[in-house]
């Protein structure tokens, strides 16, 4: 009986992880508000090629829910959520403010 508890809690462990990542590797879009085109935000490109720590946006930049947060230029220009990062400073990625970079991230 208790070996049949762990087996079912080790199953129960690995299901919760597999669904975990396979929900990462989906990208998240942030549906346009304006004319911009809509925003696709990769896991993958942040956690595994730029190779940063869940804690990096979690929970003080983002919530772990799609949809949960508005995204608004305004305040991610003032250093908010994606803007807190997309500075284009030394050592930080391109800027949000950069007239020539606005398609990194809206896609018509
Ligand atoms: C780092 C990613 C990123 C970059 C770069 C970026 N944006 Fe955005 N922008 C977003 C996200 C996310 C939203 C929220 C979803 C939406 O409305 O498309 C947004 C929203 C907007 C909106 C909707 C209204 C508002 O004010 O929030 C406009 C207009 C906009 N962006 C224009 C621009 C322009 C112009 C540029 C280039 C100067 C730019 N964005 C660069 C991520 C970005
Ligand atoms: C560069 C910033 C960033 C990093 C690093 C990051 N996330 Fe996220 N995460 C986001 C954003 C943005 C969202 C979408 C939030 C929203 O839609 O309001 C999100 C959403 C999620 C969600 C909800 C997905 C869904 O479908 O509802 C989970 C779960 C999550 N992240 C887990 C993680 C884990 C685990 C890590 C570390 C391996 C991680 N995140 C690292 C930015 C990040
Ligand atoms: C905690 C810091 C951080 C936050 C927050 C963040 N990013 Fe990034 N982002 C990075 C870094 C670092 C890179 C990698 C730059 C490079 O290597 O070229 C990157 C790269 C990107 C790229 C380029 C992808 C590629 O394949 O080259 C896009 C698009 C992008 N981010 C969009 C977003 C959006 C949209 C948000 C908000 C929902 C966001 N980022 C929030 C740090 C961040």
């Amino acid at each position: 009986m208790k070996k049949l508890v762990v087996l079912f809690v080790a199953v129960a462990i690995t299901l919760a992880c597999a669904s975990f990542s396979f929900a990462l590797k989906k990208d998240i879009e942030f549906k346009a508000v304006g004319d911009e085109g809509s925003v696709m935000f990769s896991h993958e490109t942040h956690t595994e090629k730029a190779k940063m720590a869940c804690k990096e946006c979690h929970p003080a930049l983002f919530q772990m829910k799609k949809g949960a947060d508005v995204l608004k230029m305004a305040d991610m220009e003032a250093g908010k959520n994606c803007g807190n990062c997309h500075t284009g400073a030394e050592g930080k990625p391109f800027s949000i403010k950069d007239k020539e970079k606005c398609g990194n991230c809206h896609k018509k």
